[in-house]
Parts: C-alpha cells; sequence; structure tokens
C-alpha cells in the first residue's frame, strides 16, 4: 500500500477494537483492485462516540464501520437511518454523504441473505420453519433477513424471554409469523425445521459450548452459525455428522462487508476463494 495525497480513507470504530478482522477485509479488496486507499483500525472510547463520527468529513474519511459498543448508540447520532436499520436498532456502517452529512446503514442483514444464498442456494425459505437461537444485536440482523427472504414461521429460542419478544414486537410484519420459546425448549423446536441458526454467543472461543440435541431436526435441514471463532464450531461439526448441509459464520461477515466497501471507494467488492483463505488466516492469529 501506498499513501498518496489522494488516499480515501474508511476504518473501523470500536473499543477495543484489535480485535476485528474488517481492516483485513477491506484492505485486501483495496489491494486487489489496486485503489488508493486505506482502511484502518479506529479505537474509540464510547463517551467519545459523537466526536470520533462528526471528525470523519472533517478528515476526509468516506466511513466508516461500527463495532462493539458502538452499534446502538451510534444510531441516535447520524444524521439519517435506514428504515430498516432503525427498526433492528444498530447500525454498522457510516457512509459520509457529499454535505457531509451521515448516513448509517446496518449491512448485517444483507451479510446473513448473502451468505446463505451463497452458500446453501437450495434453501427453500418456504419449506419449512426456521429456528433461530439468541435474541441479541446479531439475532436482530437474521430475522430480519429472514422475514425478507419470507420465510412463513420464525421460531425465536432465548435465554431471557423478554428479550426475544422484544425483537418480534420491532420486528415483525405479520403476528402470526414468529413464536417465543424458551431456551429449555430448544430441542423441541427443531421438529420440521428447514433452518437452524445459531446467533448466540455459545460455541466462541471462551464461551460455554452451546448444547443442544439436533435428533429432531430433519435431515435436509439447513444448519447455519454465525459465530465465526473458530470456523467449525462444535454446532456445525454435529450437524455435517448427520448430513446437514452447514453454513459458517464467516461468509455473514465477509459479505456485511460489501455495501460499506463499495459506497467509499467505488468499486465493486467480491466474496472469492483468495479472500476467505485470507481473512481465515487472522482467525488463527492471536488477538
Ligand atoms: N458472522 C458475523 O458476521 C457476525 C456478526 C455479528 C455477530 N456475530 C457473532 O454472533 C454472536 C452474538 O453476537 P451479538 O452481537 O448478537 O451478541 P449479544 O447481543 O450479546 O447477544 C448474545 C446472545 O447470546 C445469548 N447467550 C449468551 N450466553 C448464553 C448462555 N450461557 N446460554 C444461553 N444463551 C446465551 C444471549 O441470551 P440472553 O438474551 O439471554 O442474554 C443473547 O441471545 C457473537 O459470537 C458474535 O461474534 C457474528
Amino acid at each position: 500500500m501506498r499513501i498518496t495525497g489522494r488516499t480515501r480513507l474508511a476504518g473501523i470504530m470500536g473499543w477495543p477494537v484489535a480485535h476485528s478482522r474488517s481492516p483485513a477485509l477491506h484492505n485486501f479488496w483495496l489491494d486487489e483492485q489496486g485503489i488508493d486507499g486505506a482502511y484502518l483500525p479506529l479505537p474509540v472510547r464510547p463517551e467519545q462516540l459523537e466526536q470520533a463520527l462528526r471528525a470523519l468529513p472533517v478528515l476526509g474519511f468516506r466511513g466508516c464501520n461500527l463495532t462493539i459498543p458502538h452499534k446502538q448508540m451510534a444510531l441516535s447520532i447520524v444524521d439519517r437511518v435506514e428504515p430498516l436499520a432503525r427498526r433492528i436498532g444498530a447500525i454498522n456502517t457510516v457512509i459520509v454523504a457529499a454535505d457531509g452529512s451521515l448516513e448509517g446503514r446496518n449491512t448485517d442483514v444483507f451479510g446473513f441473505r448473502e451468505s446463505l444464498r451463497e452458500s446453501a442456494p437450495d434453501w427453500d425459505p418456504v419449506a419449512g420453519s426456521a429456528v433461530v437461537l439468541g435474541a441479541g444485536g446479531a439475532a436482530r440482523a437474521v430475522v430480519a433477513a429472514l422475514i425478507e427472504a419470507g420465510v412463513g414461521e420464525i421460531r425465536l429460542v432465548n435465554r431471557t424471554q423478554a428479550r426475544a419478544e422484544r425483537v418480534a414486537e420491532d420486528l415483525e410484519a405479520r403476528p402470526s409469523r414468529m413464536s417465543i420459546h424458551p431456551w429449555s425448549a430448544r430441542n423441541a423446536a427443531l421438529e420440521n425445521a428447514g433452518l437452524l441458526v445459531n446467533t448466540t454467543s455459545l460455541g466462541m472461543t471462551g464461551e460455554p459450548e452451546l448444547a443442544i440435541d439436533l435428533a429432531r431436526l430433519p435431515r435436509q435441514a439447513v444448519v447455519a452459525d454465525i459465530v465465526y471463532v473458530p470456523l467449525e464450531t462444535a454446532l456445525l461439526a454435529a450437524a455435517r455428522q448427520r448430513g446437514h448441509h452447514a453454513v459458517d459464520g464467516l461468509g455473514m461477515l465477509l459479505h456485511q462487508g460489501r455495501p460499506g466497501f463499495e459506497a467509499w471507494f467505488g468499486a465493486p467488492a467480491r466474496v472469492t476463494r483468495e479472500l476467505r483463505a485470507a481473512v481465515v488466516t487472522t482467525l488463527a492469529a492471536p488477538r
């Protein structure tokens, strides 16, 4: 990379931010296409988020991504928020408009949808229910993507029932489409399902394992885990062993970066085998 007087800038704000794989992702695309641009990790304390976001146009940045803990707070700072992101209650992408105003988007919905489309092209949204484990920030994006895909029934399973109820209230388009299930009923919720998605942090390195029995899940069901450290979670390994089509969390991570990159750098961003390999090497590296 060569920094010139005209280098286009973007980055990711988080606290901490060193764990983020987004610099590896965006700088791969910049290098691949020979674009005069740079994507930087930006450690920003929560109490300075507004100052940092307002500094983007001042410093000539095209925009940024947001990671923990900024995704919700940023929504109330930017000048415009796309309606879907407002319903989800979080933004992960900011685009600086020509007049210096800030537009907030949530590209996790796009990321999950595209990952599923790429990795499980034969999955039929209306063929069976979708079971979503978890009701946190990522679950909201996954549920929004499933509603958008036209899934007939979504079974939301979460440890804290009130949180799942809020997801249903905020996102549900049609009242009969979503049902809430207690965590203890997760095995039974798999009956007749066509898709299982883990959006909890269980199974992630450093977190407890996800304890679930897949016995009632029909063999043709697709199993997706959005956890990507490790890439092959115990859930995905168990699913593959039973013959399910398994979708890992890296696809969502890679695809969610595309809309931001295209807006900031004005070039298409493709998810390729080479990109995947480059980002996978960062998953093994200590953070
Ligand atoms: N692939 C991607 O691009 C991508 C994107 C975003 C996030 N992620 C991953 O998705 C995971 C969740 O992220 P998030 O932002 O949604 O986190 P979050 O908002 O903190 O939500 C965590 C979820 O996990 C549940 N949970 C945590 N510990 C549990 C336990 N011991 N038993 C049962 N449920 C438990 C929580 O249940 P309660 O509501 O009961 O607390 C909640 O539903 C993380 O691993 C993250 O890395 C991946």
